[in-house]
């Protein structure tokens, strides 16, 4: 079968981790920027281990500095994004990166954002705070994302650093967020364990956790994902290339949604782990033997779960019935 024909929906898209690194070549000699050290002879990006990967990714950002870069970099992630015939798609985007957090700035950056457009791709944006960046600064891009929310802007969420403070520091921006009326996601459960997650649905009262994996070490999880129903945005490709399980096979994914737990998959930031979507149905299929009934059903879970509005989902829903 060839996946990349079939249509896919993906809830677990940095933007920023999505540029490809020529693009961010290209931006950085534009303003001669000296990057170079984060890539490889062969000009991929180069990092060793999880920390590598976050410090080479902020360093990455810094070549992207003006909405119009924003707008550009958006425009190459729909086409992307169209190539493997995503149809729908949530993307984390970060007033860190994007005007420091200044909300007069971040409104120009959403509306550069908005103006990318590719055909057949519908595209929404969870303002996303980083972890490792601290409580207050987590405050500041809730608050962004909460005089920003709406048709476009449809959630708030976490990443960075798991292992740094407790997820209730971040209480205060998320019930920020979801007073404003956004949907609630945040990455748990990817470097920490169990516990983790279980801290980030109490604390944070989230309906997604990003990555969630480690859950299956903890049945009582498990079980409590299932009946709640709180879906997880699994990105195996992503949890391989950094060593959180050293092959498809020994990823979790089948076991979570054997258990009933309802998981999504996403590429998380495709080109630093040499991903794509139809990659990941690749090795789904190859690892575990899924076919078309259980992409169908990869597909109805994310649409299920998105945080969209109900008209979006309906449009959404006829396009995948007619592919
Ligand atoms: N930021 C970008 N990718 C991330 C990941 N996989 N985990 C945490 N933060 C991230
Ligand atoms: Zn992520």
């Amino acid at each position: 079968m060839n996946w990349k024909l079939f249509p896919k929906v993906e809830l677990h898209l940095h933007l920023e981790g999505a540029a490809d690194p020529a693009f961010i070549r290209q931006l950085a000699s534009e303003k001669s920027i000296n990057i170079s050290s984060i890539f490889d002879e062969n000009g991929a990006y180069k990092f060793d281990g999880f920390n590598a990967f976050l410090d080479i990714y902020e360093i990455a950002t810094q070549a992207l500095k003006s909405p119009e870069d924003f707008k550009r970099l958006m425009q190459s992630v729909l086409e992307n994004l169209a190539e493997h015939n995503v149809v729908y798609a949530e993307t984390f985007i970060s007033p860190d990166f994007c005007g420091g957090r200044d909300l007069g700035a971040w409104r120009e950056y959403l509306m550069a954002m908005q103006e990318a457009h590719v055909e057949g791709v519908t595209l929404k944006g969870i303002v996303t705070c980083i972890r490792h960046l601290g409580p207050e600064i987590a405050r500041g891009a809730a608050l962004c994302a909460a005089e920003t929310a709406g048709d476009w802007v449809v959630g708030f969420g976490m990443a960075g650093a798991e292992n740094v403070g407790n997820a209730k520091d971040f209480s205060y921006a998320f019930d920020m967020a979801r007073e404003a009326g956004l949907r609630l996601t945040s990455h748990a459960g990817e470097w920490c364990g169990a516990e983790s997650v279980w801290e980030t649905l109490k604390d944070l009262r989230v309906e997604r956790i990003g990555h969630g994996v480690h859950s299956i070490n903890d049945k009582e999880l498990v079980e409590y994902l299932a009946e709640m129903e709180i879906a997880l945005e699994v990105n195996p490709g992503s949890n391989v290339a950094l060593g959180v399980y050293p092959s498809w096979r020994d990823h979790p994914i089948q076991r979570l949604r054997d258990a009933g737990v309802k998981v999504t998959v996403s590429t998380d930031d495709p080109p630093f782990f040499n991903t794509t979507m139809t990659r990941e149905f690749e090795e789904l299929e190859y690892a575990f033997g899924w076919g078309i009934e259980d992409f169908k059903l990869l597909n109805k879970t994310a649409l299920d779960v998105a945080f969209c509005d109900v008209a979006t989902k309906e449009i959404i829903t006829k396009r995948l019935e007619a592919s």
